[in-house]
């Protein structure tokens, strides 16, 4: 009999006595943990403050002539009140009254998403009257990842495309969220980048770039905030479920976010096109406290989910003892 297996014995047969010890230990552990685990905790967690200004410092909070070619001038920081001002009054679009019925190709297709949708009602025990974040949200039907939450869930959200002629069928389903017509920034401020228009497989390619090369009709400028700044414009700190597919630049936008300011449940990513790969991303987010749930991959799909691990901080180092 292994050491480990009359530990299990001892503990079966003496389990009354043991309970009361047991617990006075862990309210102590949990109350008081060594100086070591405490250190340790913070080692392997390497959870670094996020710092708003850092891009902006000296940018003062007040702009008399406050402009996007300000704002994008002078790298405004995330938060910054001209920028919000700037999203609310001239990007972010209203969702369509309730009583307008949706305009759909497809009206008795119930769920067009490619499995991610039975993923996020599952993980989220069937959740009513959520919040979403899609980007991109293409036409607002085709492979949508969030119509049916909209449409059978009543949640409601925010529908990010900038995809010009994709926009323009999205401005016209009537669906029940607000729409933007831009990207989300790569950067932690605002951005005017070149998109390439191509409908479904559309990104962006780099810098703004000047008139003689739009006229060939394949890219055009589009302006790009960062996810946080879409957020607060519209008075909002908490996400069930966020849909990122930007064929490629997803790592890029999720490294803007100030997780520690804003609450996203859970995330689904497309990981196939990321430059940087699978392996990148998923490192990444775990260092934001995130679980890998697992992959979606259907003809269609190629998602990696992430939840929220919402113990992560009362979590402490322990050793595994079946290993
Ligand atoms: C969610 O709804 C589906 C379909 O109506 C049902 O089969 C499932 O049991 C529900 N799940 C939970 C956790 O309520
Ligand atoms: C959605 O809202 C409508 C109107 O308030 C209500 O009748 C319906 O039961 C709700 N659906 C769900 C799934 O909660
Ligand atoms: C996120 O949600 C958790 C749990 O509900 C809460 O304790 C925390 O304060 C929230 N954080 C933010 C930034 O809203």
């Amino acid at each position: 009999m292994t050491t480990l297996r009359s530990i299990r014995l001892f503990v079966i047969r003496h389990r009354s006595l043991l309970i009361s010890t047991v617990s006075i230990g862990l309210i102590f552990m949990i109350v008081w943990p060594s100086t070591d685990s405490r250190h340790n905790s913070k080692q392997t967690k390497k959870k670094v403050l996020y710092n708003l200004m850092e891009e902006t410092k000296g940018v003062p909070k007040h702009v008399k002539d406050c402009t996007i070619e300000y704002a994008n001038a002078h790298k405004l920081q995330q938060d910054h009140p001209c920028l919000l001002d700037i999203i609310r009054r001239q990007y972010l679009n209203k969702p369509s009254p309730s009583d307008v019925p949706l305009l759909l190709d497809y009206p008795n297709v119930k769920d067009p998403s490619a499995g991610q949708v039975t993923a996020v009602l599952r993980l989220l025990r069937n959740l009513t009257n959520g919040f979403f974040i899609e980007s991109g949200a293409a036409d607002g039907e085709s492979f949508s990842n969030t119509l049916f939450l909209e449409r059978e869930m009543n949640w409601t959200g925010l529908l990010v495309e900038p995809e010009p002629k994709s926009f323009q069928n999205l401005a016209k389903r009537n669906r029940k969220s607000w729409t933007l017509q831009n990207c989300l920034s790569l950067e932690k401020y605002p951005t005017e980048v070149s998109f390439d228009k191509t409908e479904i497989t559309g990104k962006i390619i780099g810098s703004k770039v000047s008139q003689s090369e739009l006229d060939n009709g394949k890219l055009a400028n589009v302006q790009c905030f960062p996810l946080y700044s879409i957020l607060l414009a519209h008075g909002q700190n908490w996400v069930d479920f966020f849909s990122l597919d930007v064929e490629g630049h997803e790592l890029q936008v999720l490294k803007t976010i100030p997780w520690h300011k804003v609450n996203i449940t859970l995330i689904a990513v497309e990981w196939e096109h990321v430059e940087e790969g699978y392996y990148a991303i998923v490192d990444y987010m775990k260092e934001q406290g995130y679980v890998n749930f697992g992959r979606i991959a259907t003809p269609y799909a190629r998602d990696v989910v992430f939840i929220k691990d919402f113990l992560d901080d009362l979590r402490f180092d322990y050793v595994d003892y079946d290993e």
